[in-house]
């Protein structure tokens, strides 16, 4: 059956403008004025909404052990939380310990995917060990269509590598031509950091970020800079929570380093009060790199504006307070860290961002949808709206207004790190590849219609 999205009005990264979209299966076929509706074609009216690409959210973790415990959502409540936030694709870390086979993990995140997500999505692999087994194994990964690794800096005994391992993944890279994703937070100084303040008993969560202090995400910036210039690997530096962090970026691209950067919604609205908050709530708000003093986020819109930031993901990492974020009671080392918003971006940074005249429209979908798509071997199919691409659309009425709380909310988790806050526009309707998925702002969709996106290599060989 067909779709037509009559009296839109498009806006991509680079037009706005008004027209009718025929979608026929899976595809978008026409773009135009006045659309023929041939008989049992499902007409969608978009008069006086925006009709946006389907955004896609290049950093999740759905399926992740982690600190002693499991983030909450599976396929089925991620997927739809989603979904009813606009988000029609994303991107999530397979997370391995180092003792696991990369094989076996990267087959065992796919067997939580498959069958059971509602929206699309596709994987960086995580490379936690490097061994003389692994470039085979990373290629075989990367020709079943997972053309991203991802490396963390940080986490020391967990999934963080050794500066050998970081080399030679950054070598292995280069030649497949595959881009390198990084939690760059210098390991060392976190553990000793860490050792410090519970010595001195400071061991509520509002120590979390001096355990953790903008210098020690520059310096995770650089040291990966550093391996990419030496190496000539494409790089992205996920989750950028600072001012010292971004200037590092800016240091390495203008020495010539093919450096791209990602900074997460809980970063642009929120700071590092929300974890000073008493009796333990602060632990809602633990995430790594930390929140940030207020005067970050003003240096993160800039730069948002400006393009020294090319996208905004969620890094969704939802851990219950109760049973989960206890288990830091008393020493903020434990508490799992991540603040669930996969549901929650696309509104909060209209809300925060284009309402608040911080980004225009056609950064918000450059930002959240396209420049994803393009770094991750996705567009055009996804990532834009016209004939040829994926039929993923999202109806957006710039009118409506909502309140985020975690009493209605479609994520697994016991909060909102968001609780009661009003948003300005609302996602409506959400198709993926030509079926309604979403409708007045409600999941109506079915449950294993999202599939694996297969990538290409395409940061050079
Ligand atoms: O606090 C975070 N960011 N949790 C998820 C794991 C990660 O570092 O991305
Ligand atoms: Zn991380
Ligand atoms: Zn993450």
């Amino acid at each position: 059956m067909g779709l037509l999205v009559k009296n839109s009005e498009i806006v991509t990264a680079d037009a706005r403008y008004r027209a009718d979209i025929a979608c026929e299966g899976e595809t978008i076929t026409r773009i135009g004025f006045d659309l023929p509706t041939p008989a049992g074609t499902e007409v969608i009216d978009a008069s006086g909404k925006f009709v946006f690409p389907g955004f896609i959210d290049p950093h999740v973790h759905i399926y992740l052990p982690f600190m002693g415990t499991f983030a909450k959502d599976s396929y089925d409540t991620a997927s739809r939380a989603a979904l009813v936030g606009g988000t029609t694709t994303f991107i999530e870390m397979v997370c391995p310990s180092r003792a696991d086979d990369p094989l076996e993990a990267y087959e065992l995140w796919k067997s939580q995917a498959a069958g059971r997500s509602a929206c699309d999505y596709a994987f960086h692999m995580g490379v936690t060990r490097f061994d003389d087994r692994t470039p085979e194994q990373l290629r075989r990964i990367v020709a079943d269509g997972t053309a991203s690794f991802k490396v963390f800096l940080a986490y020391k005994d967990a999934f963080g590598i050794e500066d050998s391992e970081l080399f030679r993944t950054l070598e292995l890279a280069r030649r497949l031509g595959v881009i390198v994703t990084a939690h760059c937070e210098n390991a060392e100084l976190v553990a000793q950091l860490q050792r410090r303040l519970l010595a001195e008993g400071k061991s509520g969560p509002e120590w979390h970020e001096p355990s953790r202090p903008p210098t020690v995400e520059a310096e995770g910036v650089h040291h990966l800079a550093t391996f990419a210039e030496l190496t000539g690997a494409h790089v992205y530096v996920v989750h950028t929570s600072c001012d010292q962090a971004l200037s590092a970026a800016w240091r390495a691209q203008s020495r010539g380093v093919a450096l791209w950067v990602e900074t997460v919604i809980p970063y642009l609205v929120l700071d590092r009060t929300y974890a000073e908050r008493p009796d333990f709530e602060g632990a809602k708000y633990v995430m790594s790199p930390p929140l940030r003093e207020s005067r970050h986020q003003g240096v993160l819109w800039n730069a948002l504006r400006t393009g020294q930031i090319d996208t905004v993901a969620t890094d969704h990492a939802p851990f219950d307070i109760r049973g989960q974020k206890e288990m830091g009671r008393g020493d903020f080392t434990r508490i799992p860290n991540g603040i669930p918003s996969i549901e929650d971006r696309v509104h909060l940074l209209y809300t925060h961002g284009v309402a608040a005249a911080r980004i225009d429209l056609h950064r918000f979908v450059q930002v959240a949808s396209t420049q994803a798509a393009k770094l991750f071997g996705l567009f055009p199919r996804k990532g834009t709206i016209q004939p040829g691409a994926d039929a993923d659309l999202v109806v957006f009425d710039p009118n409506q207004r909502g309140t985020i709380s975690a009493r209605s909310h479609y994520m697994n988790v016991d909060y909102s790190a968001f609780e009661g806050w009003p948003i300005q526009g609302r996602v409506e309707i959400v198709t993926v590849r030509g079926r309604v998925q979403v409708r007045g702002s409600q999941f109506v969709g079915t449950m294993d219609h999202g599939r694996m996106l297969k990538r290409e290599a395409t940061h050079g060989t």
